[in-house]
């Protein structure tokens, strides 16, 4: 989900070299570079948003996004987190890799100065604004376990960033 030019896709295809991928992303041009950078792989390229686009049922082993969810509200994640449970497959996993808030008050204030910057710019809140607003690690556990994850942990961490492995 946001697989952009899939930076991350080729230790992905060092692991499992014939693994067929579906790619979503917003950007036609970040598409074409993933077209070119493995021209010879079994790849699906979706253009559209992952909050639109059907993901099926049973469909995938794993689902992957990195560095894309962290402008969402915690209700937009469960929806979608829940959309993403019906299209893994029994005993799939979905790896996240974000950036997150390090407290409850960074979270807070960043959501605050989305709408301030909205407010003072007029622009309606159902319109995409670009700023960030990650939340706490704990509280996107909060959010998959809502969705119906059986179990989440985190893989690993390096500075705000960390790795969280979400089990169906
Ligand atoms: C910072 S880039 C990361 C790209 C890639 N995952 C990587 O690590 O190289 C974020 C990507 O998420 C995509 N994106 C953001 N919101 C999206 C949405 N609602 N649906 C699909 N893609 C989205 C952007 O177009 C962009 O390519």
């Amino acid at each position: 989900m946001g697989c952009g030019t899939g930076l991350e896709l080729g230790y992905y295809f060092e692991l499992v070299p014939s693994a067929e991928v579906t790619g979503i992303d917003l950007a036609p041009g970040m598409l074409e570079a993933l077209r070119n950078k493995f021209p010879d792989k079994n790849m699906t390229l979706i253009l559209g948003s992952y909050f639109d686009v059907p993901f099926g049922e049973n469909s995938f082993d794993v689902a992957v996004s990195v560095e894309s969810l962290h402008h969402f509200t915690v209700e937009e994640k469960i929806r979608l987190y829940e959309k993403l449970l019906k299209a893994l497959k029994p005993g799939g996993s979905f790896i996240l890799t974000d950036y997150f808030a390090k407290s409850d008050e960074e979270e807070c204030f960043r959501r605050a100065e989305l709408l301030r910057l909205k407010k003072e710019q007029n622009i309606s809140d159902d319109t995409f604004y670009h700023y960030d607003t990650p939340l706490t690690v704990e509280h996107e556990i909060e959010a998959l376990n809502k969705a119906g994850f059986s179990s989440v942990s985190v893989l690993n961490s390096w500075g705000p960033t960390s790795v969280l492995k979400a089990i169906e």
